[in-house]
């Protein structure tokens, strides 16, 4: 056996369309998400149609921020980590342009039929069975891809952050399948297979889980990249890191009866909810300590690397989420939290303050490196979306707490003859200010995200062909 060099490249160009696809779907998706918002201040923006009301343009917000900028961002990352650490290229381009394709036209498929009101009516499992169907097949492939990848790497560990972008590609795909079961009786309109309590605790063992792999365990798996090459040193522990991944993925699928507080869902099974969502708190914390201490020693880069800001700021949104949540699943909390807009602000500190801002640091990250260009166009702009992102993100948090809060107070404020001190109305008046804010500071973050169009459109038109093909081109010391 001989060591030679042989040269090959990296598939950057599904890297690539991803990764632009990330920015372009983050665009829309928040830009409706601001729409639908002022939708809450100004009613009139329903427009009286049915296809532009609040009820149908809600889960195309959910769906095209979570699976279309979100997922795109996975694939995206997953791809250039899953090549880079393994020293490889994907197993085959042509199944990867498949997951690339195929998952757009998921995407348009949710556009269509979202707003003419096709829907399963489970959160964030809307798709119809052809859909859901296409949703699939694409992530068998993906899973594929990406497993296949791993089984032809030239070193040999398996880095972390793989480990974590496996168990949230098999994890959902298990998560959609099950949850999808159901029987068609036309092209557009399915039933369930499951009934009554059990459909409300298969949906939430699927929406919360969606949470913990889609939303928490794939970023993660892009936090235990970026972060270390970003801040251009180790990770703080990889003892730590091993634990945080079993005790996340062992503990993470329990915890889903949180949802289904004081319903008819046996109450075993909601304490048992609520007592693994505390117990949550530790791997959670333990994740988000061993990316903050990656930085040991590299600090004072945050004062000229605004890329390592919308990393080192995700990760403290996302420990604040996962102290959040765990408290919100206690019983007592949640009978004044539920339903009202905490829960909405809880949402976004994670889905903007975690999930968008790690990808944004990531992608800008990866953009030069795909591209053959030194860096981003304008450091400058970068650091104006830095701000113009944490400044939205507090806003909107702020603003769901003070009116999330005053809803569960108003709620159950009794007067002495046990009749209700306030109306619905009164309490939906009393939140009118805290939506204005909400507003605002979802526009300032997808303002942010104009800016970074603009800077990646500038990046990527500084680069010829030949520059990008070059950029993929690695030398990797086989064993022959
Ligand atoms: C230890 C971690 C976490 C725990 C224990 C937790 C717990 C909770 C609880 C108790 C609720 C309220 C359920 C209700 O009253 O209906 C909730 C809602 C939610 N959380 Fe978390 N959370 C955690 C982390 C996160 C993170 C990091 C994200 C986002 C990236 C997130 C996204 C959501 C979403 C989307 C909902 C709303 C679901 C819905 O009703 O549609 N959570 N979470
Ligand atoms: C400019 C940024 C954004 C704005 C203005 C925005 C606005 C909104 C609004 C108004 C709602 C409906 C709230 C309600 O029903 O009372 C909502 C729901 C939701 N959004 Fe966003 N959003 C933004 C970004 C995001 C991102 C980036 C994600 C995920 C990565 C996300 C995930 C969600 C989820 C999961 C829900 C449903 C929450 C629940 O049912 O509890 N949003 N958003």
């Amino acid at each position: 056996m001989s060591t030679a060099i042989s040269p090959t490249a990296y598939n950057y160009k599904v890297v690539r369309q991803f990764a632009i696809m990330t920015v372009v779907w983050g665009i829309l998706g928040m830009g409706l998400g601001v729409f639908i918002a002022s939708q809450l201040v100004w009613p009139e923006l329903n427009f009286g149609l049915p296809w532009t009301s609040f009820g149908r343009l809600r889960p195309l917000h959910t769906n095209l921020v979570i699976f279309a900028f979100g997922g795109c961002a996975l694939f995206a990352t997953s791809y250039y980590v899953v090549q880079r650490t393994c020293q490889t290229r994907l197993i085959s381009d042509s199944l990867a342009a498949f997951t690339f394709w195929g998952w757009q036209a998921v995407i348009v498929g949710a556009i269509v039929t979202l707003p003419l009101g096709y829907t399963t009516t489970k959160e964030y499992a809307e798709l119809e069975w052809p859909l859901a169907i296409l949703l699939a097949i694409v992530w068998v492939t993906y899973g594929l891809v990406f497993f296949g990848t791993i089984t032809k790497r030239k070193t040999k560990h398996i880095y972390v952050g793989n480990w974590f972008y496996g168990a949230f590609i098999v994890v959902t795909a298990m998560l959609h399948i099950v949850n999808h079961m159901s029987l068609p009786v036309s092209l557009f309109k399915s039933y369930s297979a499951y009934s009554g309590a059990t459909d409300a605790m298969i949906q939430w063992w699927y929406g919360h889980n969606a949470v913990g792999f889609f939303l928490t365990t794939g970023f993660l798996g892009m936090m235990y990249y970026f972060v270390p090459k970003q801040a251009e040193r180790p990770i703080y522990s990889y003892r730590l890191s091993i634990v945080h991944f079993w005790a996340l993925i062992t503990l993470y699928i329990w915890a889903g009866p949180h949802h289904l507080h004081y319903t008819a869902l046996p109450d075993w099974a909601q304490s048992l909810g609520m007592a693994m969502s505390i117990i949550l708190l530790a791997p959670s914390w333990g994740g988000m300590i061993n990316g903050m201490m990656t930085l040991s020693g590299a600090w004072h880069k945050l004062r000229t690397d605004p890329i390592l800001r919308f990393l080192v700021v995700s990760l403290a949104f996302y420990g604040m989420s996962t102290f959040e949540g765990p408290m919100m699943a206690i019983k007592t909390v949640n009978s004044l939290s539920h339903y009202t807009d905490w829960t909405i602000g809880h949402v976004h500190a994670g889905a903007l303050g975690w999930v968008a801002m790690i990808s944004i640091g990531a992608i800008y990250h990866m953009i030069p490196k795909l591209f053959g260009r030194a860096q981003m166009h304008s450091t400058a702009l970068i650091n104006t979306h830095f701000w113009l992102a944490t400044i939205g993100t507090v806003l909107y948090i702020a603003s769901m707490w003070v009116n999330g809060i005053t809803q569960g107070l108003m709620w159950r404020a009794i007067n002495d003859d046990g009749t209700l001190t306030y109306s619905f109305v009164e309490a939906l008046q009393a939140s009118h200010p805290g939506f204005i804010v909400r507003a605002l500071g979802g526009a300032f973050f997808a303002t942010g995200m104009l800016f970074m169009a603009y800077n990646v459109l500038r990046t990527v038109r500084a680069s010829n062909p030949a520059e990008a093909e070059a950029a993929a081109k690695i030398a990797v010391v086989g064993a022959h």
